[in-house]
């Protein structure tokens, strides 16, 4: 099992992957049981779970083109990526930038995907209307995971279905005996959406309610839920019957480039 993800990912779990892995592992896995990760995001928990099947999907594009041309070929996008790695600078950063939103697919976007995400604006990725990643420049040095991290990472996948979908599509396949892990973008109350804007449609307080209505469905059905959620009160009044308990620390990336406090619940219905 890797030890983290390739990526630095806004929102991410990796701090807490070791406890949601656990939590997780708690649950009661049958035989055709899947670890189903709606919004998969930097991947942290499912590489510190290690589940034998699951479906891994997110909206994001480029993340998921990424995650399945490192499964397919994690030395190739390893190599080119190497070459890119080092000292760089904005001038350069904005030519790679170009060059990736120009590239439709293959290894190459993949290895600028990873020079993006570990240069840009403290690891924040956004588009545009068009789809076109525009964050600014962030770090002048592009540091480089070691191979064997790159070939961990691609057993790990290979275990995987991974898709890019809506969460309301990935949610329709779930059957009752699979274990769902959902970490949807945070619900802010009275600020900006800016930093629930992963994709190129916001995460509003609409899907929120919609998720919601979703996950009471599943729980009806019988499927095992875990879910990480930014604390606020309408959170708690969609999930009136989930266990809740409290994930404390600080974001280590964030939208304003601050370290934010992390005010994040655990809810779930099983254990
Ligand atoms: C909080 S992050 C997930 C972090 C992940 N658990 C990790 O440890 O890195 C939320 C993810 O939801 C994805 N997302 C946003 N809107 C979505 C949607 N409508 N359907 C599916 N995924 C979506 C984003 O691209 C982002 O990767």
């Amino acid at each position: 099992m890797p030890n983290a993800s390739l990526l630095r990912w806004v929102g991410g779990k990796v701090r807490y992957a070791p406890e949601l892995a656990r939590i997780l592992a708690s649950a009661k896995w049958a035989r055709g049981s899947r670890y189903v990760e709606p919004f998969v995001g930097g991947a942290s928990v499912y590489f510190a779970l290690g589940p034998k099947r699951a479906l891994l999907a997110d909206a994001n594009p480029d993340l998921v083109s990424f995650y399945q041309c490192v499964s397919d070929s994690a030395q190739a996008v390893y190599e080119i990526a190497r070459g890119l790695s080092g000292r760089t600078s904005n001038a350069e950063f904005l030519d790679y930038r170009a060059e990736f939103n120009e590239l439709q697919s293959g290894t190459r976007k993949a290895a600028l995907f990873l020079y993006l995400n570990r240069t840009c604006f403290n690891g924040v990725w956004r588009v545009n209307r068009q789809g076109n990643f525009n964050v600014p420049f962030g770090s002048r040095e592009l540091t480089m995971p070691e191979l064997g991290a790159w070939l961990e990472v691609s057993a790990s996948l290979k275990s995987a279905d991974i898709q890019c979908s809506d969460w309301a599509a990935t949610v329709n396949t779930v059957s009752k005996q699979d274990v769902v892990f959902i970490d949807p973008p945070y619900h802010q109350a009275n600020s900006t959406e800016s930093f629930a804007r992963y994709t190129k449609g916001v995460f509003s307080e609409g899907d929120h309610r919609a998720l919601a209505a979703r996950v009471d469905a599943l729980d009806a059905l019988g499927c095992q839920i875990l879910l990480t959620v930014s604390d606020s009160s309408l959170i708690r009044d969609l999930y009136p019957n989930f266990k809740i308990s409290e994930l404390g620390g600080w974001y280590t990336v964030g939208a304003k480039g601050s370290h934010l406090r992390s005010n994040e619940i655990v809810l779930r219905n099983f254990g």
